[in-house]
C-alpha cells in the first residue's frame, strides 16, 4: 500500500498536503468504486437480458422514479463534498498566516531569484525555515511562469506586472525540487530549483553567511561562483556545447557574428553589454531571450565574471 501511494504522490513534506492528498484519494477511492460497480452492472445486465430468441422483444418501460433519484442523489451527494472539501482546502492554501516569513520571488527565462528580508539573493535556491509559515510574493520579469513545490502540494502562477502569492509551511529539514510548471520557452525544462529546509537555527547562520557573495575570491574563481549562482549554465556551457546560448569556452578574444550581419571582438565591453543589455548585440544563430542582470549584478562581480570567462580558453 505504501509503495502505491509513493507510486501516486511525493512524500507529504507541509503542513497542507495531508489535507491536499485526503481529497486527492477520497476522489480516486469513490471514482474507483462507482467505475467498478458501473462496469460490473454493465456486464450483468448485457448477460442476463440478451435475447434469447427469435420472437423476444424488449417490454415497454417508461420509468423508474426511486431508480432516477437514487442516481441523481448520490452523486449531487458525492459532488457536494467534493466541492465543500476543496473550497475549505483552497481557501487554506491561498490565505497566508499574518506571521508568516516574506521571501520576494523573480521567476526571469529561465531562472529563479529569491530575495530575503536582509537583502540576501539566491538563484535557483531557495532556503526557508522549518515549521515556520513562509509566504512567496512573486512576479515575473518576462512571460508566464509557474513556480510548483510537489512535496509541499503548492503551485502558483507566477506574472508579470502583477504579483501573485503562495504559503507554505515546510515540517521536516530537508530538500524538495521546485519545477516552472508553465511552458515559457526553449530552456523551459531546465528551470529548476531547490528548496533548502533549514532548522530556524541554521537559516538565520545562512541567511548570515550567504551575504558573502565571494569578494575575499580569486577574481576568476569568484567569477566561476558567480556564474553558478546566477544559473548563466542554464543556456551557457563551459566546454563548448551548443545551448540555448553560445558557449563560453573559447569565445574570449573571438570575432562574435552578429545577427545584424557586423561582427565584433568577444572583449570586456561585449561581455558587459550582453550581461547589462542582452539584446544590444545578438550573436548570429542564437536568439535574444536572454533576461538583463542590470541591477542583480554589479560592476565589481561583472569584472569577476569576464575574469572567468577569459580562463576557459
Ligand atoms: Cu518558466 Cu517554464
Amino acid at each position: 500500500m505504501n509503495r502505491l501511494i509513493e507510486y501516486m504522490l511525493p512524500p507529504a513534506k507541509s503542513t497542507i498536503a495531508g489535507e491536499t492528498d485526503a481529497l486527492f484519494y477520497f476522489i480516486n477511492v469513490t471514482s474507483f468504486i462507482l467505475l467498478f460497480g458501473i462496469t460490473v452492472a454493465i456486464i450483468y445486465f448485457a448477460w442476463k437480458y440478451k435475447r434469447k430468441s427469435e420472437d423476444d422483444v424488449t417490454p415497454v418501460i417508461s420509468h423508474n422514479n426511486k431508480l432516477e433519484i437514487t442516481w441523481s442523489v448520490i452523486p449531487l451527494i458525492l459532488v457536494i463534498i467534493v466541492f465543500g472539501w476543496g473550497y475549505n482546502t483552497y481557501m487554506k492554501k491561498i490565505t497566508p498566516p499574518s506571521d508568516a516569513y516574506e521571501i520576494r520571488v523573480v521567476g526571469k527565462s529561465w531562472l529563479w531569484e529569491f530575495h530575503y528580508a536582509n537583502g540576501n539573493v539566491s538563484v535557483n535556491e531557495l532556503h526557508v525555515p522549518v515549521n515556520r509559515p513562509v509566504k512567496l510574493i512573486m512576479s515575473s520579469d518576462d512571460v508566464i511562469h509557474s513556480l510548483y513545490i510537489p512535496d509541499f502540494r503548492v503551485k502558483m502562477d507566477v506574472l508579470p506586472n502583477r504579483y501573485t502569492q503562495l504559503w507554505f509551511e515546510a515540517t521536516e529539514v530537508g530538500e524538495s525540487i521546485i519545477y516552472c510548471t508553465e511552458y515559457c520557452g526553449t530552456a523551459h525544462s531546465n528551470m529548476l530549483a531547490t528548496t533548502f529546509v533549514h532548522t530556524q537555527e541554521d537559516f538565520e547562520t545562512w541567511l548570515e553567511t550567504s551575504a558573502g557573495d565571494g569578494e575575499d575570491m580569486e577574481p576568476a574563481e569568484r567569477g566561476e561562483m558567480l556564474v553558478q549562482r546566477n544559473a548563466c549554465m542554464t543556456c551557457h556551457s563551459d566546454d563548448g556545447t551548443r545551448l540555448v546560448g553560445p558557449t563560453f569556452q573559447g569565445a574570449w578574444g573571438s570575432d562574435v557574428p552578429l545577427e545584424s550581419g557586423e561582427t565584433v571582438v568577444y572583449d570586456e565591453n561585449y561581455v558587459r553589454e550582453s550581461i547589462l543589455e542582452p539584446g544590444a548585440k545578438i550573436h548570429e544563430g542564437f536568439q535574444n531571450v536572454m533576461p538583463s542582470y542590470a541591477g542583480t549584478l554589479d560592476d565589481r562581480q561583472i569584472d569577476a565574471i569576464i575574469e572567468y570567462i577569459k580562463t576557459l580558453q
